[in-house]
């Protein structure tokens, strides 16, 4: 029961819940206006520039900050070496290095590395000045259509360099030694990268052969 006298308001309880109840059911269209978003720019895209050191090159670009790294290099630099498989990070065929590693370009933005040093397979060699990798991979058939092979020679090289700086993978039976050269240490490192025409064990021979360890049962 409500109650009112002329300088004091009193409410019940359930009055109190009936008037809650109103007020909730009051439609959302009511409310005071939100704040508007701020219009989209002309095109919808926000550019950013970024300036990449690409196989030795200086390149300035002016990219929609949604470009991967992968698109800027093949859309707006033209190296199409570096293949696009599942665009997910999930086939390794985009690998390239960056500042020294290897990395999914794929699955990072161009404009998050300003001023980084990237090494396509372009920059590996090239014919009649192969990388040692690239020679390899030719000499022992390391490939059938060859979609997957830029990814697969930068990934190799990128895993030597981890071997060679100690680190370990999840294979390494002690993690505080020297990672072992060994097929088992390079196919679990090399797992990133899958080959859809299965040329796997001429792979590990090209890789075993470059790591100094040729003769090995791939
Ligand atoms: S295209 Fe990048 S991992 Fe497949
Ligand atoms: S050589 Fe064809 S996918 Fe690897």
């Amino acid at each position: 029961m409500t109650t009112t006298t002329p300088d004091k308001f009193t409410i019940s309880r359930r009055g109190l819940l009936k008037t809650g109840a109103a007020a909730a059911s009051v439609p959302a269209f009511t409310a005071a206006p939100a704040v508007a978003a701020p219009a989209p720019a002309p095109g919808g895209a926000a550019l950013a520039r970024v300036t990449l050191v690409v196989n030795g090159k200086t390149q300035r670009l002016s990219l929609d900050t949604r470009t991967t790294l992968l698109d800027a290099l093949r859309e707006h630099l033209h190296l199409t070496g570096t293949k696009k498989g599942c665009d997910h990070g999930q086939c390794g065929a985009c690998t390239v290095m960056l500042d020294g590693r290897r990395i999914n370009s794929c699955l990072t933005l161009a404009v998050m590395h300003e001023g980084a040093k990237v090494t396509t397979i372009e920059g590996l060699g090239a014919p009649g000045r192969m990388h040692p990798m690239q020679a390899a991979f030719v000499k022992h058939d390391g490939y059938q259509c060859g979609y997957c092979t830029p990814g697969q020679i930068c990934s190799a090289v990128g895993m030597l360099g981890e071997i060679a700086q100690g680190v370990p993978s999840h294979v390494s039976a002690d993690l505080t030694a020297r990672p072992q050269l060994s097929t088992v240490e390079f196919r679990e490192r090399m797992s990133g990268n899958i080959c859809r025409c299965g040329a796997y064990s001429n792979i590990v021979e090209a890789i075993s052969e470059v790591a100094g360890v040729a003769g090995v049962k791939a």
